[in-house]
């Protein structure tokens, strides 16, 4: 019985968007191309945005949207069923208690987390300090897993791992072994190793953490001109959609990095912002500002996060670690 069940709920999870009354293959591709890949993102939308999105009337997008529901059960669940699904989630500390308040205890998992900002805000330095807390047991704010580093800049170093394993009182060489570093040499190759990642959790590798840093410069690098714009976006889409995917299944907590301007109001002209709105399912997005405050601090600020204030806080970035106070 409990193995039908089983069937069954595997089932629903491969619906496809094609199962959907009036939504033929070319449909099927626009939608896609416009970041709805499953039904929970179809449900949520409006009849406006389907139908701008897919070319079909705005009323043949309501009934698509009306089906969506339909075959999604959307509704109530059982609470207990639902506190089973956030016990699962963990939190991962940055190593500033300031900064794990802001964003509600640390880097979730079963959620995509952005670092976004101008350069040498931050970024990088953070995600360094993530590969290393993950390996720390829960009670001191890790996962006791291993981090996958995809990084595409060419700014991984091992020395400043070694730095803030120390900060934490560990072994350097047992904390570089459980940091699985690939180097992303296009946006192709970069999608690429995504594919790599639940092989190798089935292999066993207790993999906690996946950083992507950063999540947009190749993508911007090789789609330049104003008439690329779009299929860069959809690029995008299906990237985040895939790293969504992951963090839900297998419990991860996702760290990507995005560079912007220095100019916060600039990054409304990006198409890249407005990834976030797409993100639906069950990964959650959280998206941190940070800029270099007075003398060395840092600041960091959430941005348009669903259910946490849009505070702000200052931390440090030292020798050993991320920190609330300077060292
Ligand atoms: P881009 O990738 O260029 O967009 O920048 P980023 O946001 O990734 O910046 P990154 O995280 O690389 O931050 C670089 C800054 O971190 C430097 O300017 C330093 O202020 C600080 N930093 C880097 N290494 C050290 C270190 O060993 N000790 C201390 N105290 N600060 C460091
Ligand atoms: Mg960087």
């Amino acid at each position: 019985m409990a193995k039908k069940k089983e069937k069954e709920t595997k089932e629903e999870k491969e619906t496809k968007i094609t199962d959907l009354p009036g939504v033929g293959p070319a449909v099927a591709t626009k939608l896609e191309d416009a970041g709805y890949f499953d039904l929970m993102s179809i449900a949520v939308a409006s009849p406006a945005e389907l139908g701008d999105a897919s070319g079909l009337s705005e009323a043949s997008a309501r009934k698509v949207i009306q089906a969506a529901r339909k075959m999604m059960n959307l509704g109530f669940e059982d609470a207990s069923e639902y506190l089973k699904k956030r016990e699962e989630i963990f939190k991962l500390s940055t190593g500033s208690k300031n900064f794990n308040a802001l964003i509600g205890g640390g880097i979730e998992t079963k959620a995509i987390t952005e670092l976004f900002g101008a350069f040498g805000s931050g970024k990088t330095q953070i995600a360094h300090a993530l590969a290393v807390n993950v390996q720390l047991p829960r009670e001191k704010g890790g996962a006791s897993g291993k981090a996958v580093y995809i990084d595409t800049e060419g700014t991984f170093r091992p020395e400043r791992i070694k730095q803030f394993a120390e900060g934490i009182g560990a072994d350097p060489s047992k904390i570089l072994k459980n940091i699985l570093v690939a180097r992303a040499f296009n946006s192709d190759h970069q999608m690429l190793l995504l594919e790599k990642i639940p092989e190798m959790i089935k292999n066993g590798e207790p993999i906690k953490l996946l950083v992507i840093d950063s999540l947009t410069a190749h993508f911007r690098a090789e789609f330049t001109g104003r008439g690329q714009l779009a299929d860069r976006q959809q690029k995008l889409n299906r990237y985040i959609h895939q790293l969504s995917k992951l963090s839900d299944q297998y419990n991860l907590a996702v760290l990507v990095t995005n560079q912007v301007m220095a100019n916060p109001a600039m990054m409304f002209g990006d198409p890249t912002t407005a990834i976030g709105g797409h993100i639906v399912g069950h990964a959650s997005t959280f998206r941190v500002y940070l800029r270099r405050g007075k003398k060395d601090s840092r600041v960091a600020k959430l941005i348009d996060s669903p259910n946490l204030p849009d505070n702000e806080t200052v931390f440090f970035i030292t020798t050993n670690g991320i920190a609330d106070e300077e060292s």
